[in-house]
């Protein structure tokens, strides 16, 4: 653990990722990277380069991505573990974590949520404000589950796909890659194409 953090993305969701760090009190620096050249600050924290400038900073600084966008996420934690960069994990102090869960480098797990026991996530991913995932779930690498989504028992989620805020996926069902869940869906069926789905209970749109 370095003294320094440096968060890519300067944005929304950067502001919520920043506010982590900020409680998890384990950096004394913390700053921003972000490819805008309008932007300069984020929540009167200094952005002091792009992301390239990452590989620059790595030996003085954890590098963590604070990106939503699941795909542009991947390429950028690809690029810096490619340069031997582990960014770190986040996670907020309210989340409440089970026993025996495992969860993978540059994942952030926010305020509020709950991992229960035997759950393995994979690196990249955003566990969003107030979300559940309970016991023995499988969740690969880059998914996003965003606020108040819920996840029952034994769920298994591919990689890169997108529960959207207040989803709800039903016990042992699996969601394969590259799927979008749309606002309040409710899965009750294995999903086994990569597409589109909403409502309830989720039917595909595309
Ligand atoms: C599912 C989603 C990704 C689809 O986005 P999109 O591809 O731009 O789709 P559109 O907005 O063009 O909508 C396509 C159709 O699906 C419907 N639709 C979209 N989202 C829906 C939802 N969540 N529930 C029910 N219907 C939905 C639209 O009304 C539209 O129907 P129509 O063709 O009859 O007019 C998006 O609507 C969504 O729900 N995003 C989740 C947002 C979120 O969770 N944000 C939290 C970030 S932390």
């Amino acid at each position: 653990m370095k003294k320094k953090l440096l968060i890519i993305g300067a944005s929304g969701h950067g502001k919520v990722v920043i506010d982590i760090a900020i409680k998890m009190n384990k950096w004394k620096n913390i700053a921003f990277l972000d490819d805008d050249p309008l932007i300069t600050e984020c929540m009167g924290f200094s952005v002091v380069g792009k992301t390239e400038d990452a590989f620059k900073f790595a030996n003085e600084a954890d590098i963590f991505v604070a990106v939503g966008n699941n795909e542009i996420r991947e390429n950028v934690q690809n690029n810096l573990e490619s340069a031997g960069i582990k960014p770190p994990l986040l996670i907020h102090p309210s989340a409440i974590v089970g026993s025996a869960v495992e969860v993978g480098i540059g994942t952030v797990i926010m305020a509020g949520v709950v991992i229960n026991s035997d759950t393995r996530i994979g690196k990249g991913c955003i566990i969003n404000t107030a979300a559940t995932v309970d016991h023995d779930n499988r969740l690969a690498d880059f998914v996003h589950v965003s606020p108040g989504a819920h996840l029952a028992g034994m769920v298994e989620v591919g990689k890169k796909t997108w529960v959207g805020i207040g989803g709800i996926v039903s016990n042992n069902l699996t969601i394969t890659g590259n799927c979008k869940i749309g606002a309040g869906a409710v899965v009750v069926n294995d999903i086994t194409e990569s597409g589109t789905y909403v409502g309830v209970p989720a039917r595909s749109i595309r």
